[in-house]
């Protein structure tokens, strides 16, 4: 796995000269959010979606991406039908701007390609045609990247270039013990120290349970793996979060001042707080992405 990644970026190094990244600067500085998590089924999905909603609350511009390139699922929790998705860009059948889709909820989605896995696997053409094409999404305040869960290239190769890394954990022992699992591989795999990791405990039912299973994770990651892990917050257990998807609606819409939307506005506001690094942006994505 780390052979191929590196493979992937010994191809970019070579093929794109670094200048081609300096040259497309300046440029507003998109912060790039990756969701991710060990075990699947914890919540990303739902949390990157509603965490772009509660950005565009605050007047931002959101753009959630799917990059679950296995069970791509963002247009179904909102209830939209994508004409056209990933896959149609990394064919070069279409272009970013035809695939970024707007929706009613003020932010704009890049909808996945469903059983199309690892962008590793792609042709050299097609993922130089789709780095060209990410650049198209530079105007946003904040690119949400929903991944898949686990690890596959694919996964590290968007943790590795993001300003900020969401875990996402449930207070299952599974969950925990698969956050920990990612952790540990994204920490062996990735030499960026300054990766940002951050923790969301989804599904508690209570403030101490959040905050006693992101002290377990952090813990064992900062003795056993000396990454800094920071705790950005949980989100409660909700009925209306399964409603919403029934209904195909994010959660913040559905009930703003549901206790899973006042957890999301919290964590918007957190993130807001924290530091997020100068020069960010598609351009120093792109960078890291391709550069070791
Ligand atoms: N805070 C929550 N409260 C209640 N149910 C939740 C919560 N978060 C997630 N769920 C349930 O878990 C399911 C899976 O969530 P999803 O966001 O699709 O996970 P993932 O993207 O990690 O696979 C949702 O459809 C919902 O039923
Ligand atoms: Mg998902």
């Amino acid at each position: 796995m780390a052979d191929q990644a590196e493979k992937l970026r010994e191809i970019m190094r070579n093929k794109i000269p670094s200048s081609r990244f300096e040259d497309s600067l300046p440029q507003k500085a998109s912060r790039i959010i990756s969701v991710s998590s060990g075990k699947g089924g914890v919540g990303k999905t739902n949390i990157a979606i509603n965490l772009a909603l509660a950005y565009a609350k605050l007047g931002k511009k959101a753009i959630v991406l799917d990059a679950d390139l296995g069970l791509a699922n963002v247009n179904v929790v909102l209830g939209v039908i994508p004409r056209y998705n990933l896959y149609h860009l990394i064919r070069k059948q279409k272009k970013m701007k035809d695939i970024l889709l707007d929706t009613t909820y003020g932010i704009q989605i890049v909808a996945g390609a469903s059983g199309f896995s690892k962008i590793a696997n792609l042709s050299e053409e097609e993922r130089k045609g789709f780095i060209e094409e990410l650049h198209e999404l530079s105007s946003a305040d904040v690119i949400i990247i929903d991944t898949s869960a686990g690890v596959s290239n694919n996964v590290l190769t968007f943790v590795a270039a993001s300003d900020d890394v969401i875990i996402v954990t449930t207070p299952e022992p599974t969950a925990i013990t698969d956050a920990y699992g990612i952790v540990k591989i994204i920490a062996t795999e990735i030499d960026n120290i300054d990766l940002g990791l951050k923790l969301v405990v989804n599904r508690v039912k209570s403030v101490i349970e959040g905050r006693k299973v992101a002290e377990r994770v952090i813990n064992i990651a900062g003795q056993f793996l000396n990454i800094k892990m920071d705790y950005l917050g949980f989100v409660y257990e909700d009925v209306l979060v399964q409603n919403a998807v029934i209904k195909q609606r994010p959660f913040l819409a559905l009930d703003p001042k549901g206790k899973a939307s006042i957890c999301i506005d919290h964590i918007v506001r957190r993130l807001e707080n924290m530091d997020f690094k100068e020069g960010s942006g598609i351009s120093q994505f792109l960078k890291k992405l391709f550069s070791s």
